[in-house]
C-alpha cells in the first residue's frame, strides 16, 4: 500500500503537541538544513531486519529487551560509558536467552534518545517561570535562562552523538566484545560483588560448560559468527518531528521512506493522537514502530492506530508498549488484548513497568519501586495469558552505573536518604545494573514456566 498523501513533511497539516518553541527560526533553519545534508544514522536493510524479528517475537519465538536511559546526556559520554551500557544489555539478554530458550531481540533507548515530552511546559520555581527542561536535543536541564532556551544546534548535536555512539556500539557489538566468550567480562565489579553477580558468574560457568562440551564433539563454534556477533539495534522517541523529517530519506533498494534516525521509533503516551502528527509521521515511515499504551487508552483508539500504522497487517511493524501500572494492569490491560486480537490486528505486545510506577518521595525525589516494576511485569504475563495473547518483550528504563534511584531489589536502596547517595538520573529514575540483573534472573523465570 502507498500513502499518496504522505510525504517527510505532511505531518506538518496536523496539530503537533509537545514540539518546543524556537525562539529563532533562522537558526532552526540552518539546523535542519545541516541535518538534511548529513548521512544516515541506520539503514532500511537494518530496518527491515529488525521488523522481522520483532514479528518472531508477535509469534511467541523471541522476546524483546529494549532497554536504556530516560534521556541520554550531552555530558555522559565517553567510550566507557557506552561500553558499559552495552555489558548490563548483554548480561541481560544472556540471562534471558538461558532461562528461556529464545532468541532476545536486543534494542536500545539509545543513540538518539534526546527528547522528553513534558506535563507543563513551564516550569516555576520559587515564584520564577522558565521553560521545561525537554532534554538535552533541546535544551539544558539546569533552571537559568540561558540554559532553558532551546537551541537548534542542539539538534544538530544529538545527531553527532547518535552517530559516535552508533560507530562504538557497531564496533563493540560486531568486533568482539560481545562475543559469548567474553561473558565474564560482561559482569561489572560492583555487580559481580553483589548476590545477583555470583548467580551471573555461576550461569556463565555453565554456558562455558556447554561450550566446551560442543567443541569437544567436533563443532565448530569459531566458524558461527552468531556466538561472536550480536545485533543491538537502537531506538528513540519520535518526539521532535523536525528532526526526524531531515532525517528521513528514500530507500534506493526498495523506493520506501525510511526515517534514518534510528531502527525502531515511538510514540509517546502523549502525543499518540490518531489524527496527530506523530501518528501522521509514523504512519509514512517503513521502519518498525511502536506506541505507548497507558490506562485511558480505549479498544477504539488502538483499533484506529492499527489501521493508520500498518494498514497491510504486517507482522513486527508495530509494537504496542503497554504502561498501565502495577494497580491498573489486571484492569485496564485485559480488554485492550482482547479487543486488538478480536479485530485481527497483528501487533507485538511488549511490557514498560517504569513509567506509570512513578512516584514522588516525601524529599521531592522522583522514583520507583522495584517491587513494582516487577508486579507490572507479572501480571503482563499473567493477563497475556489469560487472554491467549503472546507477552513478547519488556521496556526497561536503566543504566550500567551504580546510581540510586529505583527502590528495593538486589541492592535494597530502602528510603529517602539512600536514593540520595548517587542520585543522578537527568529525567525519569533508573534501574541500576545489579537491579536490572535481579530483573532479568526473574523475568527469565516468567519466560521459563511460561
Ligand atoms: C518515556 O518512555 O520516557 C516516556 C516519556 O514514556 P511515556 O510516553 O509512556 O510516558
Ligand atoms: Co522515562
Amino acid at each position: 500500500m502507498t500513502y499518496p498523501e504522505w510525504s517527510p513533511s505532511s505531518w506538518r497539516s496536523h496539530p503537533a503537541a509537545q514540539q518546543p518553541e524556537w525562539p529563532d527560526e533562522r537558526e532552526l533553519k540552518e539546523a535542519l538544513n545541516a541535518l538534511r545534508a548529513l548521512p544516515p544514522l541506520v539503514f532500511a536493510g537494518e530496518a527491515r531486519s529488525l521488523k522481522t524479528a520483532l514479528a518472531r517475537a508477535g509469534r511467541g519465538d523471541a522476546f524483546v529487551l529494549q532497554a536504556g536511559d530516560c534521556a541520554e546526556a550531552f555530558g555522559n559520554f565517553s567510550a566507557d560509558s557506552i561500553r558499559d551500557k552495552l555489558k548490563i544489555i548483554l548480561q541481560m539478554a544472556v540471562v534471558l536467552t538461558y532461562a528461556s530458550g529464545l532468541p532476545v531481540i536486543k534494542v536500545g533507548r539509545i543513540a538518539g534518545q534526546f527528547a522528553k515530552p513534558r506535563s507543563t511546559p513551564n516550569e516555576a520555581v520559587d515564584g520564577r517561570e522558565l521553560p521545561s527542561f525537554r532534554g538535552h536535543a533541546v535544551n539544558d536541564a539546569a533552571f537559568d535562562e540561558i540554559s532553558r532556551r532551546a537551541d537548534p544546534g542542539r539538534l544538530v548535536r544529538a545527531y553527532h552523538q547518535s552517530a559516535a555512539t552508533l560507530n562504538l556500539i557497531r564496533a563493540f557489538t560486531k568486533g568482539g566484545f560481545a562475543d559469548l566468550r567474553q561473558i565474564h567480562v560482561w559482569n561489572q565489579e560492583f555487580v559481580a560483588a553483589s548476590s545477583q553477580g555470583r548467580r551471573y558468574e555461576a550461569m556463565a560457568a555453565q554456558i562455558d560448560g556447554a561450550m566446551r562440551f560442543m567443541a569437544a564433539c567436533g563443532v565448530n563454534l569459531e566458524a558461527d559468527s552468531t556466538l561472536h556477533e550480536v545485533d543491538l539495534f537502537v531506538s528513540h522517541e519520535a518526539l521532535l518531528l523536525e528532526y526526524e523529517e531531515a532525517l528521513t530519506r528514500r530507500d534506493s533498494l526498495s523506493d520506501e521512506w525510511y526515517c534514518c534516525s534510528a531502527h525502531m521509533l515511538w510514540v509517546g503516551e502523549r502525543t499518540r493522537q490518531p489524527d496527530g502528527a506523530h501518528v501522521e509521521f509514523l504512519a509514512g515511515v517503513r521502519n518498525p514502530i511502536a506506541c505507548k499504551v497507558g490506562p485511558i487508552a480505549t479498544v477504539d483508539e488502538l483499533t484506529t492506530l492499527c489501521e493508520r500504522l500498518n494498514p497491510d497487517n504486517e507482522p513486527g511493524r508495530l509494537t504496542f508498549i503497554s504502561r498501565m501500572g502495577v494497580g491498573a494492569i489486571e484492569e485496564a490491560l485485559p480488554p485492550l488484548l482482547a479487543g486488538v486480537k478480536a479485530s485481527g490486528h497483528d501487533v507485538v505486545w511488549i511490557c514498560d513497568p517504569m513509567h506509570a510506577n512513578t512516584f514522588v518521595t516525601g524529599s521531592g525525589l522522583k522514583t520507583r519501586r522495584f517491587g513494582d516494576i516487577l508486579g507490572e511485569i507479572k501480571a503482563f504475563f499473567a493477563v497475556n495469558h489469560q487472554e491467549g495473547t503472546v507477552p513478547g518483550g519488556v521496556h526497561l528504563e536503566l543504566t550500567d552505573e551504580d546510581v540510586t534511584e529505583c527502590l528495593g531489589g538486589g541492592d535494597d536502596i530502602l528510603d529517602d536518604e539512600h536514593l540520595r547517595e548517587r542520585y543522578r538520573a537527568l529525567c525519569d529514575p533508573r534501574l541500576n545494573a545489579t537491579q536490572s540483573l535481579d530483573l532479568a534472573f526473574d523475568v527469565g523465570e516468567m519466560l521459563q514456566t511460561g
